[in-house]
């Protein structure tokens, strides 16, 4: 009877104790959201969410061990998701700046970028100059949409779709559209008849958000980060979706 209740108890124990262990090892299920209309940094291809973006978070999760699921939302969206808490992270070429980091975590920047003008190529417009008495798209609440604001004699039609804006030019309604460069040069490069003209207007940083509520992700994050940086797989994931043009390239 002792024998075989000590057998009984010492099965219960191993039961237990490993039960416990693969419990510890469950891999953490990370909620990132994404806003699709952000090519090449995010899209939508067969109801699938791919993009550079993707590809490094998948990276990232990789290397950190935790598993992710695709929330697709608007960009004005996820800084409240990321604050109540429906997603812990939100990947969307999104610019770091000062009045979101106080809401959100940001990890260190992934890729640089700046605003661009986009026109058509007949236009007359060369510069941030050219722009006054005109009308101007962009999508709403981004960095593009912050800087237009503040200038004076331009008139700002924003969209929750870019390509709403893009459209825009297209049809005459808007004269140019501000926007990230990397996403008016995608735009170009599949239509002929309009080009980005002058300098970049500003210069910005891309970073992952994280919600506040989470600061063992930022550091897992940003470990990842540096560890892909380090074996070359975040140079590859770049190449894959910006060739030889290194201008958004990060070194470390
Ligand atoms: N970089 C700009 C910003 O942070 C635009 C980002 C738009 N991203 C997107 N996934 N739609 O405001």
């Amino acid at each position: 009877m002792l024998r075989k209740f000590m057998l009984f108890f010492a099965v219960s124990l191993f039961v237990f104790t490993f039960g416990l262990a693969n419990l510890a090892k469950a891999e953490q299920v990370v909620k990132v959201g994404v806003d699709t209309t952000f090519p090449p940094f995010e899209m939508e291809k067969n109801g699938k969410v791919v993009g550079f973006d993707v590809d490094l978070v998948n990276a990232i999760a990789k290397v950190e061990g935790f598993k992710v699921e695709w929330h697709t939302m608007d960009f004005q969206g996820l800084i409240p998701a990321l604050q109540t808490g429906t997603i812990q992270m939100a990947v969307a070429g999104m610019t770091i700046t000062p009045q979101r980091a106080q809401v959100v975590y940001f990890s260190k920047p992934y890729y640089h970028s700046g605003q661009s003008i986009l026109v058509k190529k007949d236009s007359n417009i060369k510069d941030l100059a050219d722009l006054k008495g005109k009308t101007v798209a962009t999508k709403l609440g981004t960095t593009a949409d912050i800087m237009l604001s503040k200038m004076k004699d331009i008139k700002v039609e924003r969209f929750t779709n870019i390509d709403d804006a893009y459209n825009q030019l297209q049809n005459g309604g808007a004269q140019a559209v501000v926007f990230d460069n990397p996403v008016n040069i995608n735009y170009a490069s599949t239509h002929k008849n309009v080009h980005t003209v002058g300098k970049l207007l500003t210069g910005e940083d891309y970073g992952i958000a994280i919600s506040k509520q989470d600061p063992k992700l930022l550091e897992k994050v940003n470990a990842g980060l540096e560890k892909i940086i380090k074996n070359s797989e975040y140079l590859k994931i770049y190449r894959k979706y910006f060739g030889n043009d290194d201008a958004g390239l990060i070194t470390k």
